[in-house]
């Protein structure tokens, strides 16, 4: 299902991790590097740890059918290699590593984490597997996007990899086969404003400490084995945009603290076994709400006067449910 803001909202992350001075001027650095070939060499190759780093990452890659790295080699300094961008002010730290869609196969090696300049890790679209080694060093990291892998392993061990990662603005880990219950220490993320866990094989419950990370906008946790209750604290983060629950195995009742976060456009709890009546104030408050799913449940009751209020909304799915009366 397209959720066409998200992208946006991508477009504005990066916008912001360029302003924080993830500069890439490519030509700058090449004049650096051959004006600087003779006696200064120590700027250029200021830490040869990031290059020995970035080396033995692609050591660890067993396919690279469009010869992505081709340029990773000893004739070009290691920020002119594609995908990879440096810090301006401190040179041969890498700040980016982009290598999304490439159809890459490996493992991500702990090497990576050894690139503590780094801001943003992007393998988006790849066939990286193996566990995600710990990357506590990371101290900058602010994106990390692994979507559409095959990395493996419990969500708890690969939360512990990330703990020092106290800067995480957005983490997408979906389309993976990661395991286990999500973390209380999930709530420990507190700058997380995007958050993607959609599509891979987490049980248990939701834990309460989402309410900690008061900046989130968006929540992805669709597509598990998710059960038990909507935790009410899922109101807290009361900026929220997006709440996707989908296609789990959720019960009990919406929540009404759900209906607390006006600035909600999308809400998406279908396919679950949610139960009762819905909150009968979900048409007072979700105002800006565009897109309501709450289809393949057990919800039953009136189906409250929210089509009339709910002004934005465009796509509504309510299909599946056991609900009585009119619609008004
Ligand atoms: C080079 O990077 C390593 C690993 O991050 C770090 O420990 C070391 O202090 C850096 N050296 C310099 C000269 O920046
Ligand atoms: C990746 O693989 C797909 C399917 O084999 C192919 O269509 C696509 O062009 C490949 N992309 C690259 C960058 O090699
Ligand atoms: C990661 O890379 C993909 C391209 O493969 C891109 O579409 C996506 O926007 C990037 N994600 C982030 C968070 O920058
Ligand atoms: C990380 O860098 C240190 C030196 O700063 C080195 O001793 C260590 O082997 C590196 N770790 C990996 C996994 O590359
Ligand atoms: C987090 O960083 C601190 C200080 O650098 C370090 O002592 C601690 O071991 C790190 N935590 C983990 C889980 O690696
Ligand atoms: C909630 O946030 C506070 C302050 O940022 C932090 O000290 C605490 O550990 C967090 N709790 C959890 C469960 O993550
Ligand atoms: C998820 O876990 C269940 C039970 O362990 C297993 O049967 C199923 O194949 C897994 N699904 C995926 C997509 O990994
Ligand atoms: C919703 O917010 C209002 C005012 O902020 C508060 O009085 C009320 O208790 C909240 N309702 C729920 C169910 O959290
Ligand atoms: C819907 O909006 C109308 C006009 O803005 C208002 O009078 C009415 O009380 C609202 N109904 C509900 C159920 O909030």
């Amino acid at each position: 299902m397209p959720y066409p803001f998200v992208g946006n909202m991508e477009l504005m992350g990066k916008q912001r991790s360029l302003e924080l001075g993830t500069l890439v001027l490519p030509t700058l650095l090449l004049l650096l590097f051959y004006g600087a070939r003779g006696s200064h060499c120590s700027l250029v190759h200021g830490n040869m740890t990031d290059r020995r780093s970035l080396l033995d990452f692609k050591e660890a890659i067993t396919d690279d059918p469009g010869g992505a790295l081709h340029d990773w080699n000893d004739g070009i300094h290691h920020c002119m290699w594609s995908g990879v961008s440096c810090s301006v002010r401190h040179p041969g730290r890498v700040t980016t590593l982009e290598l999304g869609s490439l159809n890459l196969t490996g493992q991500i090696t702990p090497s990576l984490g050894n690139l503590t300049f780094l801001r943003e890790l992007n393998l988006t679209d790849n066939h990286f597997s193996g566990q995600l080694p710990s990357l506590n060093r990371l101290i900058k990291l602010e994106f990390l996007a692994l979507r559409e892998n095959i990395l493996q392993g419990n969500i708890q061990d690969a939360t512990i990899a990330l703990a020092n990662c106290s800067k995480l603005m957005w983490l997408e880990i979906s389309s993976n086969m990661l395991v286990g219950s999500i973390p209380r220490k999930i709530g420990s993320f507190s700058n997380l404003v995007f958050l993607d866990l959609s599509q891979n094989n987490l049980t248990g419950t939701i834990p309460p400490t989402f309410s900690n990370i008061t900046r989130l906008l968006y929540l992805f946790l669709g597509e598990n084995q998710l059960e038990g209750n909507i935790p009410g604290e899922l109101g807290q983060p009361s900026n929220m945009q997006a709440l996707v629950l989908k296609g789990n195995k959720l019960s009990g009742r919406v929540p009404s603290e759900l209906c607390n976060i006006s600035s909600l456009i999308l809400l998406d709890l279908g396919m679950n076994m949610l139960s009762g009546a819905l909150p009968p104030n979900i048409g007072d408050t979700l105002l800006g709400l565009e897109w309501l799913y709450l289809g393949t449940n057990n919800l039953e009751g009136h189906i409250p006067d929210l089509l009339g209020n709910a002004s934005a909304l465009v796509h509504l799915d309510l299909s599946s449910n056991y609900f009585t009366g009119q619609i008004r």
